[in-house]
Formats: C-alpha cells, sequence, structure tokens
C-alpha cells in the first residue's frame, strides 16, 4: 500500500471520509501529537489501529469528536465540574473520561466501560472531524512505545505503507499528549499529565487529584504502564543538578567514539561543554514542542542520548519529565 500525504482540502478530506467509512484508518493532524484515526462504531476499523500500531490489546483509545458533536450521546453522568472544565479548556489539550453509553465500539475502551473523549483544537482536525460527522478512535500515531509524533512526516516514517493516507496540518504546535482527567468521580482525577496543568484544573474545578501508577497496581489509565516514547537509540536521562555527571558521560562516550548528544533546554545548552547538542529551546511551551522532534531527530543522528532534565519540575514540565523519563533510563 502507498502512504500519500495530503494537504487539508476539499479532495484530501473527501478521500480521508471515503477510507473511514470503509473501514480503514488515516493520520490526523492535533494540537498535540498526530493521531491514527478510525470510526469508533466499526469494530473491525478499530482492531486494525491496534495491529497496525502493534499496540497492546488492554490499552484503550481516545474517541476525538467535532466540537459540535452531542457527546451525551456516547457517554454519561457528565458531572458539573466537568461542563465548568470543558467550557474552560474545550476544544483543547484535555481528554475528558466518563462512564460509557456503550455506543461505539467495545474495542475502543478494551472492554472497560469508561469512555475517554477528546475535542481537539487543531483546525485541520475539526475540518476532518466535521467531514467525517463519527467520533473517530485514535491514538498517537506512531509504532507502539516509540516516540509520538509531531508532523505528517513522522508518522510517514513510522507507518509508511501500513497506511493509506496521513491528513498534512503541520507541525503540532503543543508537542505532548493531551491531559487525561477521570472525571467519574466527585473530584477530576488526572491520569495522564499534559499541557493543561493541575493547577489550571484545579482553579476551575475547586480541587484536582492526581493518580501515580505504580508497578502492581490495577492501571485506571492502563497506557500508564507501558514503556513508551522511547528512540531507537541508547539512551540516559540525567537530573539538574548533575550537569556536570552528563558532560563527563558525553566526553567519556565522544573519547570512546560514540556518537553522543546532549539533549536539554535551552538554559542548559548555553552552559554545557559539548559539541553535539539537541536544543530544546527556552520557554516552557517550546520544550514540550520540541521534545518529540529533538528526539526523533536524536535517534537519526546519535548512537547515545544524554538528556539533562530541566530545572523547572512543575506546570506542564510535569508532563515533559514524565515523557523524558520514560523515554529514557536513568543516568
Ligand atoms: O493528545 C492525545 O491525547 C493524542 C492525540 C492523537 O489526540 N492521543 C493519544 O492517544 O495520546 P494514546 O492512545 O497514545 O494515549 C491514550 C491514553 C492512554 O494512556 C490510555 O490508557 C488512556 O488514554 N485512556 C484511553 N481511554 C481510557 C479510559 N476509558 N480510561 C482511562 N484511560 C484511558
Ligand atoms: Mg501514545
Amino acid at each position: 500500500m502507498d502512504t500519500q500525504i495530503l494537504q487539508i482540502d476539499e479532495n484530501s478530506l473527501r478521500l480521508a471520509k471515503e477510507i473511514i467509512l470503509n473501514g480503514g484508518v488515516v493520520g490526523m493532524p492535533t494540537e498535540t501529537v498526530y493521531g491514527l484515526g478510525a470510526n469508533a462504531f466499526d469494530t473491525a476499523a478499530v482492531e486494525s489501529i491496534f495491529k497496525i500500531k502493534g499496540r497492546p490489546n488492554d490499552n484503550p483509545l481516545i474517541v476525538h469528536v467535532h466540537k459540535d458533536y452531542d457527546i451525551n450521546t456516547l457517554v454519561k453522568d457528565i458531572p458539573e465540574y466537568a461542563k465548568l472544565l470543558a467550557k474552560a479548556f474545550l476544544p483543547g489539550p484535555l481528554t475528558m473520561v466518563y462512564k460509557s453509553r456503550g455506543k461505539v465500539s467495545k474495542t475502543v475502551s478494551c472492554g472497560l466501560d469508561t469512555l475517554a473523549i477528546r475535542i481537539p483544537s487543531h483546525e485541520g482536525a475539526q475540518k476532518f472531524l466535521k467531514y467525517v460527522n463519527l467520533p473517530i478512535a485514535a491514538p498517537s500515531a506512531n509504532v507502539s512505545k516509540h516516540v509520538s509524533p509531531t508532523s505528517a512526516e513522522h508518522v510517514l516514517k513510522d507507518l509508511n505503507g501500513r497506511i493509506q493516507l496521513i491528513l498534512n496540518g503541520g507541525n503540532s504546535i503543543g508537542g505532548i499528549e493531551s491531559t487525561v482527567l477521570d472525571c467519574t468521580g466527585d473530584v477530576p482525577v488526572i491520569l495522564r499529565n499534559g499541557l493543561i496543568t493541575r493547577d489550571m484544573i484545579a482553579q476551575v474545578a475547586g480541587d484536582c487529584q492526581e493518580y501515580v501508577y505504580k508497578d502492581g497496581m490495577r492501571a485506571l489509565s492502563p497506557g500508564m504502564k507501558y514503556k513508551h516514547y522511547s528512540p531507537v537509540c541508547r539512551t540516559v536521562l540525567f537530573s539538574y543538578n548533575e550537569i556536570s555527571r552528563a558532560e563527563e558521560e558525553y566526553k567519556t562516550e565522544i573519547n570512546k567514539g560514540v556518537k553522543a548528544f546532549i539533549l536539554c533546554d535551552g538554559v542548559t545548552a548555553e552552559k554545557i561543554n559539548a559539541e553535539n547538542v539537541l536544543n530544546l529551546g527556552k520557554t516552557e511551551s517550546e520544550i514540550a514542542a520540541n521534545l518529540y522532534s529533538k528526539l526523533r531527530e536524536g535517534e537519526e543522528k546519535a548512537e547515545l542520548i544524554i538528556a539533562v532534565a530541566p530545572e523547572k519540575q512543575d506546570g506542564i514540565m510535569v508532563g515533559v519529565m514524565n515523557r523524558l523519563s520514560k523515554a529514557c533510563a536513568k543516568g
């Protein structure tokens, strides 16, 4: 199968709809990362997402809908705080988990009685979702466990020949996946950190808890227990206080003839004594937006990525650190 990358226009949207209605999958842009979408009502189509990605079959998918889609047809028992949160942050990088009405294929939620709903703000995603007028189940459009894609080219790299169409919506400006929020209880609970932070949620909802997955526990959000976001080369992570250790490691490896690269934020890049640097940028939003593209650039150029964590660890850096530590072994 040939994989095409097409700009989003009337023609590509028509083709995308045809593929979706025929039970196929489409690569689609969102403001966080690219998704691999299929009709959420079509079990065979949803199953094919798992096959194409090599995704474990107990890791549920998020359903994406257009901003005017009536989600009450898919989920029930939406609490008041969730309505406030939706008003404040949607469309945007916040996925909300509700009790399911069981209307979409059971394969989407891997047998759970809940359903995760996301209304992306990306203009191209909104156009696609409006055009197909269906709930679209979509995980990130990478091969399972690999770094998530933030451009159409990244999707092509992972899934070339396995899908027919990638809608090209440019580089994802958010850069890390949406915040996943459990809205089935009295208080919202973060299952995965992202660009909508715990403080932002607590300010609107009055309170916000965070679920911390530990090995062996029943995973509320099954995706938490898997290795993720990993480049194909060796990776190692140092904390901000260990810059000199990272520098030493870099020197040792370079002297051994290993192609080592330091991955760090703009502040560390100015301080560190290394020639090969993957600079994530200075502001928090830049760091999040560049994380995956720099990890992918790193695996192309490097045999070893030596990552140094940013100094700031709160706000959206919580989500960034979660991805970075899953991508790297400890230093
Ligand atoms: O930004 C995003 O969320 C991107 C774009 C494409 O929208 N999507 C994404 O999907 O990151 P994926 O499949 O890579 O991650 C989905 C996460 C997983 O951690 C999964 O376990 C969790 O959402 N999830 C999905 N449905 C759930 C449910 N019913 N209950 C709890 N967690 C759920
Ligand atoms: Mg993913």
